[in-house]
């Protein structure tokens, strides 16, 4: 993709298992790996340290790491973690509204609804590139994800049951979506923080298309206002949990903190979306299924309910109402893909041949 450096460094050790290994040095990608029967002599410790220290004047300065540049395994690993676990959240969030491509209400509703949905494929497809750069392929990421290995966001293992929740997935879903993720714009990973640009930009129209859709069907019948409510009340509180754990319960957020990774805390974020919602229900006319919902004072913030925690962990150990379904139809459409997989692989060696051919 046009954001990303394309000059990879040479692979230097055969691909661990899983999306957690890379096959880049570890101690990193300008001339400093060590055989590993070797004992690294201080030379390489030297420099080791000087590299470790300019990664860490970068992060303290606040500037970019490139897929070029030293960089520490932990940094890597968790990166390659979030950056692939996004990207997968982005291709299976393409399966709960691309049920409804088919019984969209009107043209200009289902011309909204597939530009949308080709969006999110085009997202999954710049995070896979921009991961791709770690120096994971993108077929060990997608082995992870049809395996069941990789997690995806808890939110696509819902069901859409009425034309209601396709407009509330823009709103609720897309909004939370850009409220996390207009931070990763200024993370410290370049190529991640490129595509983000891109991506939070056709985020915004998802979000206002969903609000708009949402707005017509409140002006319309009495049941098509029962339908936007109900689709409200079932996807609330999924939408609050996807956000993730409590700040206390989040193992990661240490780490991507310091690493500059994630700039805004899990409980933070929610709160921020909690805040910017509440108003937007009034717009619409709709309420929140919260009755702890209020605007707290002394805060400055609005306070709500408990989340059901049991529940976003049941979804993202495998047993939503929808995990099963959402994988296998991930792995059914890679599977019918083989084909053109094959034909641009043909085509490309074909090209090659030619070329070999013209240049003897
Ligand atoms: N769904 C599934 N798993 C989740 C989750 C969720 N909503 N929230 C957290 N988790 C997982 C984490 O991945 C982690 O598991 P792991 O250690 O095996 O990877 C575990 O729960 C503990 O959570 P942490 O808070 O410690 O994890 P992070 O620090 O990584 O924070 C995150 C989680 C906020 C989701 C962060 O990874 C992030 O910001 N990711 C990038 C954005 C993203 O992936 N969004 C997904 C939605 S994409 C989307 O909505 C598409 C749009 O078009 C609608």
């Amino acid at each position: 993709m046009y954001t990303q450096a394309l000059d990879l460094p040479e692979p230097v050790s055969a691909p661990a298992n899983g999306i957690a290994g890379n096959n880049v040095s570890a101690s990193g990608a300008q001339g400093a790996a060590v055989h590993p029967l070797q004992a690294p002599s201080a030379a390489h410790a030297a420099q080791h340290a000087a590299q470790s220290a300019r990664f860490e004047a970068t992060l303290d300065a606040d500037g970019k790491i490139e897929p070029r540049d030293f960089m520490p395994d932990a940094y890597r690993k968790t990166l390659l973690r979030q950056m692939s676990q996004h990207a997968h959240s982005e291709i299976v969030g393409m399966q709960p509204e691309g049920n409804w491509i088919s019984r969209a209400p009107s043209l200009k509703r289902k011309a909204i609804l597939l530009a949308k949905v080709q969006d999110e494929g085009g997202h999954g497809l710049y995070l896979y590139s921009a991961a791709e750069t770690l120096g994971t392929s993108r077929d060990q990421m997608l082995d992870a994800l049809h395996s069941g290995k990789a997690k995806y966001s808890s939110i696509f293992n819902y069901p859409t049951l009425t034309w209601a929740d396709v407009g509330v997935i823009g709103w609720l879903v897309d909004g939370a979506a850009i409220m996390n993720q207009v931070p990763i714009c200024r993370c410290s990973y370049g190529p991640y923080a490129r595509a983000m640009i891109r991506i939070c930009k056709e985020e915004s129209f998802h979000q206002r298309q969903g609000f708009e859709s949402l707005m017509v069907q409140m002006q319309g019948t009495a049941a098509q206002r029962a339908m936007v409510q109900d689709a409200v009340n079932r996807w609330w509180w999924p939408v609050l949990a996807m956000f993730g754990p409590p700040d206390a319960d989040s193992p990661n957020s240490a780490q991507g903190k310091r690493f500059g990774i994630k700039r805004i805390s899990n409980d933070d974020l929610r709160q921020k979306f909690v805040d910017a919602t509440v108003p937007q229900t009034k717009v619409l006319g709709v309420s929140l299924p919260d009755p702890a919902l209020q605007w707290n004072a002394a805060r400055q913030c609005h306070d709500y309910g408990a989340i059901d925690w049991s529940d976003f962990w049941n979804v993202v150990n495998g047993n939503g109402p929808c995990n099963h379904e959402r994988l296998a139809t991930r792995r059914k459409a890679h599977a019918d893909g083989q084909w053109v997989r094959d034909a641009a692989l043909a085509y490309a060696a074909k090209q090659e041949q030619r070329s070999m051919k013209e240049a003897a």
